[in-house]
């Protein structure tokens, strides 16, 4: 039985509140280290299209969905298919987004303490006289050492733990509204500073030259998966969210100005890396050790460097709270509405089972490899679970759940706030939810399975 709030429901204060904490979501770890490269990698400006229009066409769609489906139903997750559909087995996508929610934030939490070991390095010793190897060296040892990534992790899930706690309002919207000007603020003097080195041209040209060669159907696939995890879709949080948008707001409004502030710093993310990366006659590299390795090597030799070094390991980490707070949020929403425990209880509780499988995460890296599951480590398994099938799952289910479950005019109501809105191309989004979305999201799913 759903728990019936005797209190009226916390809910966010404001419009821009509201775009500030998804907004927050949204730009993460995925923006800043992941789309730089992957951009740079797959034909740049020819990416950037393909990826774009995914954005538009699929990404913009399933957010409004989430959207629809939270405010409509005030609950989380679980609740909300409970609610909206009863008696009937669409509560699963509501469990499935609070499964991922623990995965994902399970392994991301182990790189997000990554950023404030590296932070601390950065105002400590600002990487002075180190080498491409020892940096290397650096980054093993530490991954290695066990008990300093896992207290990190532990540091990192206690403020996170810290601001879901205070509530939606005094909370979530408190901070999110403070953190993300700041972030904004860091990447514009990265950015400059990256696009005056000198040979910063080419960083610029590997970024954004559009090379329609390399463009095939995977590199297709994969740009639809980025804008997924990049925008937070798929899992439920934004359901979560839109639980709390008060009913005046224009949903579809949100969406697309959360998806502009997403794309736009996934851009100036690339502008940020790129150009300096080159402008040092570095090869850039994929994954952690891009951020980990590269750019401190590239912050010791530049001038500035120590200050540069300080904002981008901040811009990281920023980045990174507001991303786990929102994960975290769903797990404590559905605790608190559905197993009756107050938000406090729920949080503490949430934030200490999701710490003990991330912990397991962390240890899988480096002292403890037999932390495997089917030839993975846990990390990369928790990681393949949500971002190659839980997340499109719960995508694909979401715009089923909206194009054909809810009424066609419970949908109109919910986004134009009772007729307080026009709805503008409201028959595209329709022919969207129905058929394109669940059709390119099936095709993703099966390419990440390896199935095609
Ligand atoms: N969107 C975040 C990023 O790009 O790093 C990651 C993320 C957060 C994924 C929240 C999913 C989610 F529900």
């Amino acid at each position: 039985m759903a728990h019936i709030p005797t209190t009226e429901r916390d809910s966010f204060g404001s419009k821009i509140g509201v775009i500030a904490a998804a907004a927050g979501s949204a730009i993460g770890l995925g923006n800043i280290w992941r789309f730089p490269y992957v951009l740079g990698n797959n034909g740049g400006g020819a990416f950037l299209i393909i990826y774009l229009v995914f954005v538009v066409g699929i990404g913009v769609p399933v957010m409004i969905s989430e959207f629809i489906i939270g405010r409509r139903s005030q609950r989380n997750p679980y609740g909300a298919f409970v609610k909206l559909a009863p008696g009937k087995p669409w509560y699963l996508v509501g469990i499935m987004g609070i499964l991922a929610a623990f995965t994902i934030l399970s392994f991301y939490s182990t790189i997000a303490g990554w950023t404030l070991e590296y932070l601390i390095e950065a105002f400590s010793t600002g990487f002075q006289n180190m080498t491409k190897s020892s940096l290397n060296d650096n980054l093993n040892t530490f991954i290695n050492n066990g008990y300093r990534p896992v207290l990190w992790q532990l540091i990192f899930m206690f403020l996170t733990g810290y601001v879901v706690y205070a509530g939606v309002k005094n909370g979530i919207e408190k901070y999110t509204k403070i953190l993300m000007p700041i972030l904004l603020v860091i990447i514009i003097v990265l950015d400059v500073n990256s696009i005056l080195l000198p040979g910063a041209g080419k960083g610029l040209t590997f970024l954004f030259k559009p090379d329609f060669s390399k463009i095939n159907g995977e590199v297709v696939l994969e740009a639809l998966g980025q804008a997924f995890f990049s925008l937070s879709i798929g899992m439920g949080t934004l359901i979560t969210y839109g639980s709390y948008i008060q009913k005046k707001e224009n949903l579809g409004n949100t969406a697309v100005s959360v998806s502009m502030a997403d794309t736009l710093i996934a851009i100036l993310a690339g502008i940020a890396i790129f150009p300096a990366v080159f402008s040092f006659g570095i090869n850039p590299e994929a994954g952690p050790s891009l951020v980990f390795v590269t750019l401190p090597l590239i912050f010791e030799q530049m001038t500035g460097g120590y200050f540069f070094a300080i904002l981008f390991f901040s811009l990281l980490a920023i980045a990174a709270l507001t991303s786990t707070i929102s994960v975290l949020e769903v797990v404590v929403a559905y605790l608190s509405e559905e197993r009756n425990m107050s938000r406090k209880k729920a949080t503490v509780i949430s934030a200490a089972a999701i710490s003990v499988l991330g912990i397991g995460c962390t240890l899988s890296q480096g002292p403890a490899p037999q932390l495997h599951i089917l030839g993975k480590s846990l990390f990369d398994a928790m990681d393949f679970l949500s971002a190659n099938i839980l997340l499109p799952l719960g995508g694909l289910f979401i715009v089923l759940f909206v194009g054909w479950q809810l009424k066609r005019l419970d949908v109109l109501d919910e986004l134009s706030s009772g007729g307080q809105h026009k709805v503008a191309f409201f028959r595209v989004y329709l022919i969207i939810v129905r058929f394109l979305a669940p059709i390119a999201i099936l095709l993703v799913f099966l390419n990440n399975l390896g199935v095609i």
